[in-house]
């Protein structure tokens, strides 16, 4: 039976850069998903009999999630659910299953690389029908709608058993458990050339893939050592825990120190590997090599045709504003355009539609392609160990190739975590209203070209974003760029972002922070960021 409820509007169910998320405690409160997910389906139209897909990266209140979302959607009229077995899906999955079964679209319950558990995160995103997150318009009158609401209608059934696959109904509604790994594997073999994978696995090639005891660690095994002849063990952190085990599923040099270590160390494999809580981010290292995620993309898209799913090339790249200017000059190589978008996934999915770019990235370990609208931690994983069974060359002699050829853009990220949020969005306010000044002026020995506050012009649909970071060149080619995150949950966090290019291949292989020096003491000073937030270091370095 569907009971109708009466309900009152929540503040702040805003959804943000990747969709609403609080902690766990604001989502356990009496109607709080009932609210969001029925406002979500109140700003949709025409989904009458339609497909929905659901899962999550099974951090904890995931499972008690889905049944919500379940009963809702067949209260509202969803011709069938596809739920991932356990309720997991990663993102990529997600993606993937939403466009495989031409799904109307997909609700992700995840906080991403926030950790998790009863005290940590939890989140709900909406993917549109092309397997991408929605976009500004579609979770604007989501928070719009959730602010006027007044009843939600939920059916009284039973919950569903996610632990077996198969076919149930919830109402009128088809409920399919669905094995959570199949259709992502499937396109997976379609892109890359799994047998030259297996080879380079039987000659001896080893690996360590740390899932962080997050979503990927089904999707790993599978594919990597039961498909391609990985080393048994070669997955680590392979079960996915409801508090990840107690860490913070983030790729990075913090969050995954271990993995890192080892591969500096001398009993290093020939390739490190991470993703995060839900399975779109992640890290590449090789042996004695870490790779920015900016690197990555530039050498992605410059060997991308050695995958057979990219190998008539690629149409065009696609960077976020704030990730190295490295791919660009592997697109002007290539002679196609290189976009660059604001931070978020979602402004790729334009581009990708419309066949202007086919590989995708993100200075914050995100990297993805056509094959889906999400980035995607294994396949960037899965194209690195393409590339590496083609040219059978060691990561560190790749990158070094790669910067002989292109130069290196010399790159790091400071990010100011849990600082004040009045004092960040001062800091930004104030820095935004003397940028016209800055031109000319002299910082540190280095001479300001311009200075901006980008703003982007969707090529396809011709929509403008405004205000999605401040930007300072250098006449030395140098940049910095000053945004704040848009997915914290705790007061505010400013990121710094640093970059140098560098032509001489003499000079390639310098410490990142010591080449970088006299950028980030200006980048300090010029905001004053320790008067303003009492910081005088930043909480992470990437
Ligand atoms: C998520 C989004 C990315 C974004 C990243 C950092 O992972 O999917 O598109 O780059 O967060 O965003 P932030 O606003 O915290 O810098
Ligand atoms: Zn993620």
């Amino acid at each position: 039976m569907i009971r109708v409820v009466a309900t009152t509007p929540f503040d702040g169910q805003k959804p943000g850069t990747s969709g609403l998320r609080k902690k766990v405690q604001v989502f356990q409160q009496p109607h709080y998903v009932e609210n969001f997910v029925q406002s979500l389906f109140d700003s949709l139209k025409e989904f009458e009999g339609e497909t929905l897909v659901v899962g999550g990266d099974g951090r904890y209140f995931n499972r008690e999630a889905i049944q919500t979302v379940i009963k809702i959607a067949a209260a509202a009229g969803f011709g069938r659910v596809l739920v991932g077995q356990g309720g997991i899906l990663s993102t990529p999955a997600a993606s993937a299953v939403i466009r495989k079964h031409e799904a109307f679209g997909g609700i992700i319950l995840s906080a991403s690389h926030n950790p998790g558990g009863e005290h940590g995160d939890f989140g709900i995103k909406y993917n549109i029908g092309n397997g991408g997150p929605a976009p500004e318009p579609v979770t604007d009158a989501i928070f719009a709608r959730s602010q006027a609401i007044t009843q939600y209608r939920i059916s009284d059934a039973p919950d569903v058993d996610l632990d077996t696959q198969g076919i149930t109904r919830v109402e009128d509604m088809v409920v399919d458990v669905i094995d959570p790994v199949e259709d992502y594997a499937e396109l997976m073999g379609t892109l890359f050339d799994f047998d030259a994978i297996r080879d380079l696995f039987g000659a001896g090639f080893t690996m360590r893939f740390d899932a962080m005891s997050a979503v990927t660690g089904p999707y790993a095994r599978a594919i990597l050592e039961e498909t391609l002849g990985a080393a048994p063990g070669t997955v680590v952190h392979g079960q996915p825990l409801p508090d990840f085990g107690g860490h913070h599923p983030d790729p990075n040099l913090v969050h995954a120190k271990d993995l890192y270590d080892l591969l500096m160390s001398d009993h290093a494999p020939d390739l490190g590997a991470a993703s995060d809580g839900d399975g779109d981010r992640n890290m590449i290292i090789g042996r004695g090599r870490y790779l920015t995620p900016s690197d990555s993309l530039a050498i992605i898209a410059a060997n991308a045709h050695l995958a057979p799913g990219y190998a008539a090339g690629i149409a065009g790249i696609a960077r976020s504003m704030p990730t190295s200017g490295a791919a660009d000059r592997v697109a002007e190589k290539l002679g196609v355009t290189c976009y660059e978008t604001p931070t978020g996934w979602k402004f790729f999915g334009n581009l990708l539609d419309a066949g202007l770019a086919t590989v995708c990235g993100e200075e914050s370990f995100g990297t993805g392609s056509n094959h889906v609208r999400e980035k995607d931690g294994l396949w960037a994983v899965l194209m690195w160990l393409n590339i590496l069974a083609v040219r059978r060359q060691s990561v560190a002699a790749i990158v070094a190739d790669h910067w002989a050829t292109y130069g290196r853009n010399y790159y790091t990220r400071h990010d100011y975590e849990e600082v004040d949020a009045a004092a960040a969005e001062g800091l930004v306010a104030d820095l935004r209203a003397r940028l016209d000044t800055l031109p000319g002026s002299v910082l540190g020995g280095l001479t300001v070209e311009k200075a901006d506050d980008f703003a982007y012009h969707d090529p396809v649909d011709g929509s403008v974003t405004t205000k999605q970071g401040l930007r300072v060149f250098f006449t030395d080619g140098s940049r910095i760029v000053y945004r704040l995150s848009g997915t914290g949950t705790a007061g505010a966090t400013l990121r710094v972002y640093i970059e140098r290019f560098e032509p001489d291949a003499a000079r390639h292989d310098l410490d990142t922070q010591a080449a970088l020096a006299d950028l980030i003491a200006i980048a300090r000073s010029l905001p004053d960021i320790e008067g303003r937030t009492g910081r005088s270091e930043p909480s992470v370095i990437t």
